[in-house]
């Protein structure tokens, strides 16, 4: 006799059971977000399907998946997508997975944007578009941006092309995307002291502390994107000293910076020539965007 079908509530006891041996932080909610993808149903509507037998080839489907998050695999990659100030953004191992901490910076970004006077372009620069959260976000939720968005790695620039494209024609025409180091791709575009608001979740990952990232982290999502360099400020300090050129005076730049970090990026900011140094705190107090003002 054929065995009996296995149910919703079966499979996510299992995959429950098999995560928390491996170590997996969320083993429960991992479990419910991959089957109810899998099933292309809503989390919640589970719940209501407890009972119910899941077809063969969704079964197998689910196992694969779950042994790839047993591995470490976040759960993001597994879906190929990420909500960023609720925006579906796609990712892949080739971007950093977006991160809610990177939205106050957006959400700054486009307060200090509609405090400029006029109506003419705001001009906005991010470094590290990465999936292009920050430079797509800041466009679609300002009409007057026109973004230049610069990644080292044309992997990522892939993906962040991708996701322009899902933005619709208006935003496209708005945010380009350039490969290059930092601010080099900004020469020979006449945006020398006339750019708005340079914005940037760099990578902030010192040597030291990369060796003991989560496996989650360390093994999955792009070195490139992570580690900075011996005490982690290094792309900070460059952004710092190399925005003087680019940045107007009364212009801005906001930053992303690790924990612990912030005291250090603001004595950067005021040993380079920017002013008005504040700092914001994310969801756990903790000092995560450095905003300053070029004098
Ligand atoms: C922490 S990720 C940020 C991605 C995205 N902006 C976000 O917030 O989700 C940093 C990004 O900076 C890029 N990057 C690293 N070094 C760079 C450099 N020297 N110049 C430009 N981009 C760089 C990486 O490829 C990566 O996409």
């Amino acid at each position: 006799m054929a065995d009996a079908p296995l149910t919703v509530l079966e499979l996510l006891r299992r995959a429950e059971g098999w995560f928390r041996e491996q170590g997996v932080s969320s083993p429960r909610l991992d479990a419910e977000v991959i089957l109810a993808d899998v099933l292309g149903c809503r989390r919640l509507d589970l719940y209501l399907r407890f009972d119910q037998p899941v077809k063969a080839e969704n079964v197998t489907t689910f196992r694969e998946r779950s042994r790839d998050r047993a591995r470490g695999k976040p759960v993001a990659y597994l879906l190929g997508r990420r909500e960023f100030l609720s925006r579906s953004f796609a990712v892949d191992s080739r971007v950093l997975i977006p991160r809610p901490e990177t939205e106050i910076l957006v959400e700054e970004a486009l307060r200090r944007a509609a405090a400029i006077d006029g109506d003419g372009d705001v001009h906005v620069v991010d470094v590290g578009a990465g999936s292009g959260a920050i430079a797509l976000s800041v466009a679609a939720g300002c009409s007057r941006a026109r973004v230049v968005a610069i990644d080292v790695s044309a992997a990522a620039l892939e993906v962040a092309r991708a996701n322009a494209a899902a933005f619709g024609p208006d935003v496209v025409a708005r945010v380009e995307f350039v490969l290059g180091d930092l601010l080099a791709p900004l020469a020979g575009r006449g945006l020398e002291g006339r750019v708005d608001l340079l914005l940037s979740n760099p990578p902030y990952v010192s040597d030291a502390e990369y060796a003991r990232l989560p496996r989650d982290v360390k093994d999955h999502e792009p070195e490139l994107a992570l580690r900075a360099g011996p005490r982690g400020t290094e792309l900070h300090e460059r952004l710092f000293r190399d925005g003087v050129a680019y940045v107007r005076p009364g212009g801005l730049v906001l930053v992303e910076v690790g924990a612990g970090q912030a005291a250090e990026v603001r004595a950067i900011a005021e040993t380079n020539g920017w002013g008005e140094v504040v700092t914001l705190r994310d969801f756990q107090g903790i000092e995560r965007i450095v905003v300053a003002r070029r004098v």
